[in-house]
C-alpha cells in the first residue's frame, strides 16, 4: 500500500496520540483531532502531553513527517475513534455517550464510503446497540464500521504498539483487510481478522482475565496473612510447577482498563458474570485491606501518630503518570470514609501536578519526620532500593523492595 491514505484520528489522550503518531511515522498522513483545545495547543507547541517511554521521540518522527493537530473533524477515508468509554456506577452497564458524540460529529464530514475503526474499548453489542443507530438515522448506507481494540500496556506502549498481535472485526472481508493492512503500517505482529462482536468480546475478555487472575493472588495474601504464611514464598514455588502461574498480589487494580472493562460484563450479564463480579469486589476491596494492614505494622512497631506515616506513589502502576482509577486514590477516599483527619503526606516523582491534599514534590521533603512508608508503586526509583527510605519502617505492598528487618509485606 503506498500510503496515500488520510486518517483522521479522533482523541488524542493515552491511546489515540501514540496510535496517532506512530501512523503518521510510518507514512501515513494523519489528522489529529481532540475536543479539548488546550491539549491540542500544547501538541501544536510542540509538547507531548503525558509521559511515556519513547513517546518524545515518536513525537518527533510524526511532526517531521507532518501530523497535523486540530480540534476540527476532518474530510477523510478512515476514521480512528479512541475516546473515553467509562462505566455507569450503578448499572456496570457502559457508557457509550464519548463513542456515540465522536461517531455523530465524524458523520457530519465523512464522505461516501468512509471507514469509522472504533478503537475504544466496548463492551460486546456496542456497536450494534449504540453505533448503528445513530449511523442509521443519518440515513448512511454507505459508510463502513470496524473495531480494532487496543491491547498496550501504559510504560511500554511504543514498543507495545509495534510488537502486539492485533485484532480487526468487521463486517465484511474487504473492510476488514483494509484496516488490518493500515494497522500492518507500523504494526509487525499478527493480526486476526473477526466480526465486530467477537472482537468487542476478545478485548474486555482479555482484560476480565487479567482482572481475575489478581483477584486470585489478592485472595491468597488474604489468606496467607490470616494463616500467618508468606504468600509471595508460597506463590515462587507454586509457579514451579509447569501448568501454574499466578500473578503478583498487589494493593488493588487501576487504570482505565482492567479496573473498568469486567464491569461490561458484570453490567450486561448480571445473572451469569457472578465469578467476574466476585474478582472485581476482591481487587477492589484490597486498598482499605492494605490500610488495615498498614494499622496492624504500625502496632506492631509501635508507631502512634498516621502523621509520622506517608504514602509513596499515586499513579496506577509503575512509571507512567496515570493515576485514573488508582489504589492509592482508593486508599485515600477510604481514609476519608473512615473520617481519618489529617490529609496523609503523599508523594509521586511521577505526578508533578497537585493530585491529592497532603501532597509532596521530593522525596526529601516527603521523607523529612516520617517514621513510616506504605509503598504502593514500584517505580523504578525505589526498585530493589529501599536504602532511599533509610531506616523507616516499610509496607511494601508491590514486593519490589527486597527482605529487610524494617520491610513489611502485605
Ligand atoms: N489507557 C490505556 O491504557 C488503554 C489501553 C487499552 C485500551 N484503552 C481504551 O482506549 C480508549 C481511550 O482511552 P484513553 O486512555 O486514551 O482515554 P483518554 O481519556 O486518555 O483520552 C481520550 C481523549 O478523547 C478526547 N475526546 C473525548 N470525546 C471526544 C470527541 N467527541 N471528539 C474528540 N475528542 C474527544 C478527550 O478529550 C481525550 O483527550 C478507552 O476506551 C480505553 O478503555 C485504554
Amino acid at each position: 500500500m503506498g500510503f496515500v491514505v488520510m486518517v483522521n484520528v479522533i482523541g488524542l489522550g493515552y491511546i489515540g496520540l501514540p496510535t496517532a503518531l506512530m501512523m503518521a511515522s510510518h507514512g501515513v498522513a494523519v489528522v489529529g483531532t481532540d475536543c479539548e483545545p488546550t491539549l491540542i495547543e500544547t501538541l501544536r507547541a510542540g509538547r507531548t502531553t503525558f509521559k511515556e517511554e519513547g513517546l518524545d521521540e515518536l513525537f518527533a518522527a510524526a511532526v517531521k513527517e507532518g501530523i497535523v493537530f486540530t480540534t476540527e473533524y476532518q474530510v477523510c477515508d478512515t476514521y480512528i475513534i479512541s475516546v473515553p468509554t467509562p462505566y455507569e456506577k450503578l448499572s456496570k452497564q457502559i457508557d457509550p455517550s464519548y463513542v456515540v458524540a465522536a461517531v455523530k460529529s465524524v458523520l457530519e464530514v465523512a464522505p461516501n464510503a468512509a471507514t469509522l475503526v472504533i478503537e475504544s474499548t466496548v463492551s460486546p453489542n456496542t456497536i450494534d446497540r449504540f453505533v448503528r443507530p445513530v449511523v442509521a438515522e443519518t440515513g448512511r448506507t454507505d459508510v463502513h464500521l470496524a473495531h480494532a481494540p487496543e491491547r498496550i500496556i501504559p510504560g511500554n506502549m511504543v514498543y507495545e504498539l509495534k510488537h502486539n498481535n492485533r485484532t480487526v472485526g468487521a463486517d465484511d472481508s474487504e473492510v476488514a483487510e483494509r484496516v488490518k493492512e493500515l494497522y500492518a503500517s507500523f504494526c509487525q505482529a499478527e493480526i486476526s481478522i473477526t466480526d465486530i462482536r467477537t472482537a468487542e468480546m476478545t478485548k474486555v475478555v482479555e482484560n476480565t482475565f487479567r482482572d481475575i487472575n489478581i483477584a486470585f493472588a489478592n485472595e491468597l495474601t488474604k489468606i496467607c496473612r490470616v494463616g500467618g504464611m508468606d504468600v509471595h514464598e508460597v506463590i515462587r514455588i507454586a509457579n514451579k510447577h509447569p501448568r501454574v502461574n499466578i500473578l503478583n498480589p498487589g494493593p488493588g487494580v487501576g487504570g482505565h482498563c482492567i479496573s473498568i472493562d469486567p464491569w461490561f460484563l458484570v453490567g450486561d450479564y448480571p445473572e451469569t458474570a457472578n465469578f467476574i463480579r466476585l474478582a472485581r469486589h476482591t481487587n477492589d476491596s484490597m486498598p482499605e485491606w492494605v490500610l488495615g494492614r498498614a494499622f496492624d505494622v504500625m502496632r506492631e512497631c509501635h508507631i502512634t501518630d498516621s502523621n509520622r506515616v506517608g504514602i509513596y506513589g499515586i499513579t496506577y502502576k509503575e512509571d507512567v503518570d496515570d493515576v485514573r482509577e488508582s489504589p492509592t486514590l482508593q486508599m485515600l477516599a477510604s481514609m476519608e470514609r473512615h473520617l481519618v483527619a489529617d490529609p496523609c503526606r503523599v508523594y509521586d516523582p511521577w505526578v508533578e501536578r497537585d493530585i491529592v491534599p497532603g501532597q509532596v514534590h521530593t522525596m526529601e521533603e516527603f521523607l523529612d519526620g516520617l517514621e513510616m512508608v506504605i509503598v504502593m508503586v514500584g517505580h523504578s526509583q525505589i526498585k530493589s532500593h529501599p536504602e532511599l527510605f533509610g531506616n523507616r519502617v516499610l509496607l511494601d505492598t508491590r514486593n519490589v523492595l527486597g527482605d529487610g528487618p524494617n520491610i513489611y509485606k502485605l
